[in-house]
């Protein structure tokens, strides 16, 4: 058969899940962006994501624990950090987040409107993340408005900004860890300093770099998670009362991986070929660099019987959002969690509608920059 598979579809400055569409209509499983190969369809996605033998996770000069790893290296790391984030380490923080949820939601309620990306949702990820760590909350503050500077970072691919960034936030860890290490308490955090697990305690840096994918990445991620979550239950207002009602964190679940299927804010992730792959046809050498496009993956029409509509159950099998294989995210227990807490706060307190314009994301991230909702006021 001949493969039009791979076509030259560079990502720079497109809307990612616009650029997946548009590969989609061209029937492209796989698109070259640069020296990339971009993996757009969903079941190629997989392949890759559940193949780690030949797609190394090694992409990156710098100690990222436990993304980098692979192998034995990665299941020991990845071991201990499970045992942070399963159900049952983090399903007794929902009265905590329930709380910062109702604060933000009477709050957002008496302003009227508010940006549900910048404003509630850096907030809520913010104070749910020191919270769950720990952390001191004078560091609120400091937090919410490094999330920003983050994103604009991200946003404007200039490696001076992102390194000046990410070395803001080294220095924010270690504030936190380095008093833990002489003086336990009972934090996660210093659970995590002192934690013994794989035989001998975590380097200082080993515990800076599981720290910053856990809060780097979570913030980020868990505020632009909130903005596609609104704007999903302004478009769909049946969803707000059927959520009004209560569900189980199983249906919240199914819901909010649906939701998130259809415009993933987690754009995407890199491998690097171990050997040379034929992948869909196409001969790419060992070193080829390869991304990861969950976005567009989580689209691809070939995967769901109908990839624009909603349907929690008969879509679940094709959903992406939480990634695949051995590094599939560890945190979407803790994600659902906070989610459901804010989602249901906001919702008993106020109807969502549009306030205005929203303004989209674009390459290497996803969903809304921001986007403003309008909250009137339940009687
Ligand atoms: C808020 C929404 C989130 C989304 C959509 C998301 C999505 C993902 C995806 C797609 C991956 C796979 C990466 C790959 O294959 O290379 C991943 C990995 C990971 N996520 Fe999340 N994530 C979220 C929140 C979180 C949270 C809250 C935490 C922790 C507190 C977390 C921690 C991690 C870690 C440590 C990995 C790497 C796992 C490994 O390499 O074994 N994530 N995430």
């Amino acid at each position: 058969m001949e493969h039009h598979n791979l076509i030259d579809a560079p990502l720079a400055g497109s809307e990612p899940r616009a650029y997946g569409d548009a590969l989609l209509e061209r029937d492209a499983k796989l698109a070259r962006d640069g020296e990339e190969i971009v993996v757009t369809g969903n079941a190629l996605a997989r392949d890759v994501a559940e193949d780690p033998q030949r797609f190394s996770s090694g992409v990156s000069r710098f100690l990222q624990l436990p993304n980098g790893l692979d192998g034995e290296e990665h299941t020991k790391v990845r071991s201990l950090i499970d045992a942070y984030l399963a159900p049952d380490q983090v399903d007794h923080l929902e009265p905590e987040f329930r709380r910062i949820a109702r604060e933000l939601a009477a709050d957002a309620a008496a302003r009227g409107t508010v940006d549900s990306v910048n404003d509630l949702g850096a907030q809520y990820a913010v104070r749910a993340m020191t919270t769950w760590l720990g952390w001191p909350a004078e560091l609120d503050d400091t937090l919410v408005a490094w999330v920003a500077d983050n994103n604009a970072a991200t946003r404007s691919g200039e490696l001076a900004r992102t390194a000046e960034v990410a070395e803001r936030f080294d220095a924010i860890i270690r504030s936190v860890v380095e008093p833990l290490q002489e003086h336990p308490d009972d934090s996660v955090t210093s659970r995590l300093v002192h934690d013994d697990s794989l035989g001998r305690r975590l380097e200082f840096d080993e515990v800076v770099s599981v720290l910053r994918n856990w809060t780097a990445g979570d913030l980020s991620s868990m505020a632009y998670c909130i903005g596609v979550v609104l704007d999903a239950l302004i478009e769909h207002p049946e969803l707000q009362d059927r959520l009004r009602q209560g569900v189980s964190r199983r249906e919240f679940g199914a819901i909010a991986d649906e939701i998130l299927r259809a415009d993933s804010p987690f754009v995407s992730n890199r491998r690097v070929t171990t050997c040379p792959v034929q992948l869909d046809g196409v001969d790419l050498p060992e070193g080829q660099r390869v991304r990861i496009h969950w976005t567009a993956a989580n689209r691809d029409p070939d995967a769901f019987a109908d990839a624009d509509g909603f349907d929690p159950d008969a879509n679940a099998s094709g959903n992406l959002v939480w990634g695949a294989g051995p590094h599939a995210c560890p945190g979407r227990a803790l994600s659902i969690v906070e989610l459901q807490a804010l989602t249901e706060e906001l919702l008993a307190v106020a109807e969502l509608s549009r306030a205005g314009e929203g303004e989209r994301e674009t390459h290497p991230v996803g969903g809304w920059a921001s986007l403003p909702v309008r909250l009137t006021a339940r009687g």
